[in-house]
């Protein structure tokens, strides 16, 4: 079977951190590289974080291109962040790995997402698990990625519940305008996982000693990031099971490879850009009354004991035994 092929929009961030290593060490999958984004933290350390995660794990073969530093509209939303506020929290500022040998790539993101679709034939999926601002200017700089991205599969937005407001997720939040321009683009197909499928993968300390138990620079990175995130969860923003967190960007890697670790339904998304209380909402036509067109695969729910299952298994292999799988 031939490789998937993925492009990795991140702002990492411990949930990123876990997302990247899944690309970058499932065997079904081929990661043709990391774009960074102002989000979780300021974009420079997104992009050190990054590099510092896929050479931990073996794969320094994988670029990574910085991009943009600031939402689109708003100069200073949501920067500048205290170091102690719920990012920061949940996330720090650098992850809990050995410094990168290497340097990012001289070409900025938002040049190599439109250079690499515009002269690919290859289906290259789309996977932004950050703030839209990078996909947002590629695609107004190149509308014609509408029609190049097979399929853009975005953490990002929620329904049910809020976690920067009560009304936003933090993704979306934080560049509104971005977001509002990327939904409302005609992608051929839209898959978007909201906190409240997000919230259904939860993963527990248990789970991370099972991780730890492997013995992988992955498996034992993994059980420090979570661990780090169920710690935070549990003080500031507790989980409906205590002792758990979700990890949102890494249940859309899994998505990849698993389709059925979410369940999704068709609606119309757009996203809320002026209202005071609900800046950064995703409004979810979920009972069809706005007339609108549904435009994107929502995932309602998801699967904690297969995406766990996934990241064992995937992390549990060394990068030797990786290299020897064949998926041509
Ligand atoms: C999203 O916000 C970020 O903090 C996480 O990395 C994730 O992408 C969850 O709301
Ligand atoms: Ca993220």
């Amino acid at each position: 079977m031939a490789k998937r092929k993925l492009i990795l929009d991140v702002d990492t961030g411990t949930d990123d951190a876990v997302a990247v290593m899944l690309a970058a060490l499932h065997p079904a999958l081929d990661l043709v590289g990391c774009t960074t984004v102002n989000g979780n933290v300021e974009v420079q350390y997104c992009t050190d974080n990054t590099l510092r995660v896929l050479d931990h794990v073996g794969r320094s073969d994988i670029p990574v291109y910085e991009g943009l530093a600031r939402p689109l509209v708003r100069p200073d939303f949501p920067i500048p962040r205290a170091v102690n506020d719920l990012a920061g929290q949940i996330h720090g500022r650098t992850l809990s790995v050995p410094p990168s040998g290497r340097r990012k790539a001289d070409v900025g993101a938002v040049e190599f997402l439109i250079e690499t679709y515009r002269n690919t034939t290859d289906e290259i999926t789309l996977v932004p698990v950050a703030p839209l601002t990078n996909i947002a200017t590629a695609l107004t700089l190149y509308p014609k990625l509408i029609e190049r991205v097979p399929e853009i599969v975005i953490m990002g937005g929620g329904h049910e519940v809020g976690n920067i407001t009560p009304s936003a997720e933090f993704n979306i939040w934080g560049d509104p305008e971005a977001a509002s321009i990327v939904f409302a683009a005609k992608f051929r197909k839209i898959t978007m996982v909201p906190l409240d499928a997000t919230h259904r993968a939860l993963v527990s300390y248990d789970d991370c000693e099972n991780l730890r138990a492997l013995g992988t620079p992955a498996g034992t990175a993994a059980a420090e990031f979570i661990g780090h995130r169920i710690q935070a969860h549990d003080a500031i923003q507790r989980m409906a099971v205590a002792g758990t967190t979700p990890v949102h960007d890494a249940v859309c890697v899994g998505y990849l490879v698993d389709p059925a670790i979410i369940t999704t339904r068709r609606h119309r998304v757009a996203v809320e850009t002026s209202g005071t209380l609900t800046v950064g909402r995703t409004v979810i036509d979920t009972h069809f009354r706005g007339g609108g067109e549904p435009q994107c695969d929502v995932a309602f729910d998801a699967d904690a004991g297969r995406f766990i299952a996934l990241l064992l298994e995937t992390f549990g292999k060394s990068p030797r035994h990786l290299a020897e799988c064949h998926y041509e």
